[in-house]
């Protein structure tokens, strides 16, 4: 049986419901169609394609273009899940008019049904301005990649303790921002639980965790940790459902070693002459 597709209201009502939502981030379309036959609600085309995608050391360097691209390929792959791309960095932080133009190109020519954006009460007027155009916008806050730099580092956010007093508030305002800018569900990245709880409390709209705990209305998880492409290093907070790293080296290497030997191909994967005419 078909399965009804997954739109902004059902995410909406899933919290509502006290239903979880999943949310996993895909980059192409034979992986969008593989995690909408699995049943995970959104695909996220993240920027941190840049990152496990395109080998670079951060998100930053992702053009416009190259989320339109591989947001195209995603939605081409999926049936049911709602599909959900990034505006990168230097999309949308110079004018709420610039942030707009964006998020209509990565709908017209991606094919995305809502637009994220990383930033809190900084990108409100960004967010009610992609918002009153009828684009869907989940905002993202606590640890927001783009802002690397100034982080310095991608690190835990919203700390009561250390050098920054005040960064806990800091977070549960940008939060209640994005939800009165109008956003329909926001990003929780990398804060401690207890903040991710009394946030997701605190909101209507629904919180999607990564890094954040348990107590969020959904999670997300990046597509090359969850299936365990890299065959090096995960984040702590992602959990490796599946070895497929090492799967895809051990796959090569019999490849290799089969062609060097001679072993394959066999008569099996090749074609028979032509038969010859009769007479
Ligand atoms: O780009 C991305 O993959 C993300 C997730 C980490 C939430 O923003």
């Amino acid at each position: 049986m078909e399965q009804k597709k997954v739109t902004v209201p059902d995410v909406l009502r899933m919290k509502a419901a006290g239903e979880r939502i999943t949310m996993v981030t895909a980059y192409d379309c034979p992986f969008a169609r593989l995690l909408d036959e699995a049943g995970v609600d959104i695909l996220l085309v993240g920027d941190s394609l840049g990152m496990v995608v395109q080998g670079q050391d951060t998100t930053l360097p992702v053009t416009l273009d190259e989320m339109i691209y591989h947001t195209r390929m995603v939605a081409r792959g999926r049936k049911r899940a709602l599909v959900l791309g990034d505006l990168p960095f230097g999309s949308y932080q110079t004018s709420p008019q610039q942030a707009v133009e964006s998020a209509v190109r990565l709908v017209k020519e991606g094919g995305a049904e809502a637009v994220k954006l990383e930033g809190g009460t900084a990108m409100a007027r960004t967010i009610e301005a992609i918002a009153s155009i009828d684009v869907p916008v989940v905002g993202h806050v606590g640890l927001t990649p783009q802002s690397v730099h100034r982080m310095g580092g991608h690190r835990v956010q919203g700390r009561r303790s250390g050098h920054a007093p005040g960064e806990r508030e800091r977070v549960l305002d940008d939060a209640r921002a994005v939800q009165a800018a109008g956003a329909c569900a926001v990003v929780l990245e990398c804060i401690p639980l207890d903040l991710a709880a009394e946030i997701t409390a605190a909101l209507a709209i629904p919180t999607i965790g990564i890094g954040a705990g348990a107590h969020c209305d959904g999670q997300v998880l990046v597509l090359h940790d969850l299936l365990g492409l890299s065959t090096d290093w995960t984040p702590r907070f992602a959990k490796r459902y599946a070895e497929l790293g090492r799967e895809v080296v051990r796959a090569a290497g019999a490849y290799v070693q089969e062609v060097k030997g001679g072993v394959f191909p066999t008569e099996a994967q090749a074609f028979a002459p032509r038969a010859a005419r009769a007479g």
